[in-house]
């Protein structure tokens, strides 16, 4: 029998590099969310972590620990659960698409969502585009209607991962933000207590993204990935580009109309790329298809014969939300001003910086710089030209569409300074840069 350890010989068994047990951790974080281990204890150990890193089935433990830590979603009575989460981007309307063309794959997603926060948007906001669509419901009504329609989704409860909700606010004012067990065990502590049995993470990588290299993301994958498999789901990964923006929108209401645009197989190429891909890979983790090009062609043929934009309505309506938008998309909320970016040169677009389009639309008032601020739904950001086109001085490259001119020029700023124009033409690289299973 192990003798029980103090929390200061927890922090000196990390300080020195060791292995917690399983029981280690719940006393130290399982401790700490019940309030009797103090901050400045945790913190000392976070920094640990940080500089000498967790094993895997430490950081697994960890994960557990964390996701059983508050609520957790019994799906048990639903068959076929699967879950998608994005490390998220700039015009990531991802979900939007997905998620519809999974159920009309006969998948169920009962999903939980997040709001946008800083540069990245969130799904409910994006959701809440739809006059009356409510994110709030009870979780017998919300089992009932994953089993009925295959999609349901809500709001992130503040009972789920709480441990995650208190481990993140203090590593974000000790520096220890940047820890990949850290960052891997608080996301999927989420996924897990979500309860979904398949899980599909969309790892991005690039300028507009959280990991900014391609071997931070793959390090990233792997350790989400080896997490879920020893928690016993099945869990796969895809590596994306998030160098620029998806799709032509970012902002709410011209991101539901993109998503519209694409559930009716009109989308821009790299959207319905991604989203093909990704729910490609979901019938292969959740064993419904063992072929992957036969598993492409069904997941491309929901987005041409209806059935996953015939999934978005019903969706929509279930949850209290006008669906004669997703028929009408331009009736959603714009905002009335325009403006344009054009190309101080003539050239090849070399990039487009995605990190200033999300800060251009947050300028704007399309997002949030603190948690529950109100935003502007119509208003946002058009990527005219993609890297690699050529264009010609004084073309427009970005439209905006504002409010009055709020943010205006800031926004202004910062897309013109997003604009990298060459003489000769780029190489063009793929948007999916890898996968981890
Ligand atoms: N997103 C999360 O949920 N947690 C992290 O630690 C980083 C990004």
């Amino acid at each position: 029998m192990t003798a029980t350890l103090n929390i200061p010989d927890l922090i000196a068994k990390k300080r020195a590099g060791g292995e917690h047990t399983r029981a280690e951790l719940e006393q130290l974080i399982g401790g700490y969310t019940r309030g009797e281990v103090p901050d400045y204890q945790v913190s000392a150990w976070l920094m640990a972590v940080f500089l000498n890193g967790m094993g895997a089935q430490e950081t697994a433990d960890l994960t557990l620990v964390m996701a059983e830590s508050g609520d957790q979603m019994d799906l048990s009575s639903l068959q076929n659960t699967v879950d998608k989460h994005s490390t998220g981007g700039v015009g990531d309307k991802t979900s939007l698409i997905l998620t519809p063309m999974l159920a009309a794959l006969g998948l169920t997603v009962a999903k939980m969502s997040g709001r946008g926060l800083a540069h990245t948007g969130g799904t409910i906001d994006k959701l809440e585009s739809f006059p009356g669509w409510d994110p709030e419901m009870p979780e017998d009504r919300f089992i009932a209607q994953a089993r009925e329609i295959g999609l349901a989704l809500v709001g992130q409860s503040k009972d789920l991962a709480p441990a995650d909700g208190k481990l993140y606010a203090l590593r974000d004012v000790t520096a220890t933000v940047e820890s990949l067990p850290l960052i891997a065990s608080s996301i999927m502590s989420k996924k897990l207590a979500s309860g979904a049995q398949t899980i599909v993470l969309d790892v991005k990588s690039g300028a507009g993204a959280f990991m900014k290299t391609l071997d931070d993301s793959r390090a990233l994958a792997q350790a989400m990935v080896d997490i879920g498999t020893r928690a016993g789901r099945n869990v796969r990964a895809v590596l994306t580009d998030m160098d620029t923006p998806l799709g032509h929108m970012a902002g709410n209401s011209l991101e539901v109309q993109e998503a519209i645009a694409t559930l009716r197989g009109n989308g821009p190429a790299d959207l319905t790329e991604l989203c093909t891909t990704l729910a490609a890979e979901v019938l292969l983790a959740a064993g419904q298809e063992s072929d992957p090009a036969r598993a492409r062609e069904r997941a491309a043929a929901t987005l041409q014969d209806g059935s996953a934009l015939a999934k978005l309505k019903a969706f929509v309506a279930a949850q209290g939300g006008d669906a004669s938008r997703v028929d009408q998309p331009e009736k959603l909320d714009v905002a009335p001003g325009r403006a344009e970016i054009t190309a101080p040169e003539s050239g090849y677009i070399e990039r487009l910086d995605a990190m200033s389009v999300g800060r251009a639309v947050l300028a704007l008032g399309g997002g949030r710089e603190r948690k529950g601020e109100a935003i502007d739904f119509g208003v946002g950001v058009e990527t005219l030209k993609k890297p690699g086109e050529q264009v010609a001085a004084g073309e427009p490259v970005y439209r905006l569409y504002h409010r009055d001119g709020r943010g205006l020029e800031r926004a202004q700023a910062l897309l013109s300074k997003g604009i990298r124009i060459s003489q000769e033409q780029p190489q063009a690289h793929g948007l999916i840069l890898g996968r981890v299973q």
